[in-house]
């Protein structure tokens, strides 16, 4: 039986707000501030991604948050030498291993952990020697989700973002894929994430993907907040997974 799973967690991704703060090199916003203020709102963890470029965050914003918050830490990452060095310091609760290209706007596509495994696999026994919960960012397909599984990583995270940014006539095939991915993700004993271009308009099909574990959502919730506000950004879609599962009850 493929059903969500219950209570589903929001992981909020703060890296826009350390977005901001570059953009000026100044010492404001704090993503560790916005970050109390998600954790204040309902989310259940906090999301960074340490990018080998820094575009936003920085190596001491990774440690800061680490010490001060009370809710899983879940760093994104590349498998570069120098960022699993640091997190091998830093020992955050959750790794999720991503591609990165210097020149992306932000991740695209997801890790190509079938080809990647011999690289992955030692760098994942590194990490999970350490305590951290490995997750791998990937499509929806049966070669990556057979890839990590044979990894024996814990969680997979979902790559929404073809699906959400698909237009009509591609909309109905790309949540399938997600659909048959998360069953066959919870089939392989693997924990199932989805992430990438979630926002308050498309959430609810998003919601449709059976087992799922935890969405991770930064970019609609920050540009949100702009409007609103980050608590309340954070609470309407927390409000919105509510009421979905209330809804399905
Ligand atoms: N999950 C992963 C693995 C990501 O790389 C990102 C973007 O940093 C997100 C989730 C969040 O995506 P968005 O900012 O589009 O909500």
């Amino acid at each position: 039986m493929h059903e969500a799973k219950s209570p589903l967690r929001l992981g909020v991704n703060v890296d826009h707000v350390a977005t901001l703060r570059e953009a000026r090199g100044t010492l404001y916003p704090d993503p560790l501030e916005a970050a109390k203020q998600c954790v204040q709102a309902g989310a259940e963890g906090i999301t960074i991604h340490l990018r080998e470029d820094r575009r936003h965050i920085q190596d001491d914003d990774v440690y800061r948050l680490h010490e001060a918050l009370d809710v899983p830490l879940n760093l994104e990452m590349a498998h570069a030498p120098d960022i699993v060095r640091i997190a091998l310091d830093v020992k955050p609760d959750e790794v999720c291993l991503v591609p990165e290209r210097r020149e992306e706007l932000t991740t695209e596509g997801g890790l190509d952990v079938f080809r990647l495994k011999p690289v992955l696999r030692p760098v994942i026994h590194q990490l999970r020697e350490t305590g951290i919960l490995i997750s791998l960012f990937i499509e929806p397909n049966d070669k990556q989700l057979e890839a990590a599984a044979e990894l024996e990583v814990p969680y997979v995270e979902l790559h929404t973002g073809t699906y959400c940014d698909s237009d009509n006539t591609h909309v109905d095939k790309e949540l399938q894929r997600l659909i048959q991915g998360a069953c066959m993700a919870h089939d392989l004993g693997l924990n199932v994430n989805a992430g990438h271009g979630i926002n308050l308009d498309n959430i609810d099909e998003i919601l449709s993907i059976p087992c799922l574990d935890t969405l991770n959502i930064g970019h609609s919730i920050i540009s949100r907040a702009v409007m609103v506000g980050l608590e309340k950004a954070v609470r309407e879609i927390k409000q919105a997974m509510l009421d979905y599962s209330q809804q399905k009850k």
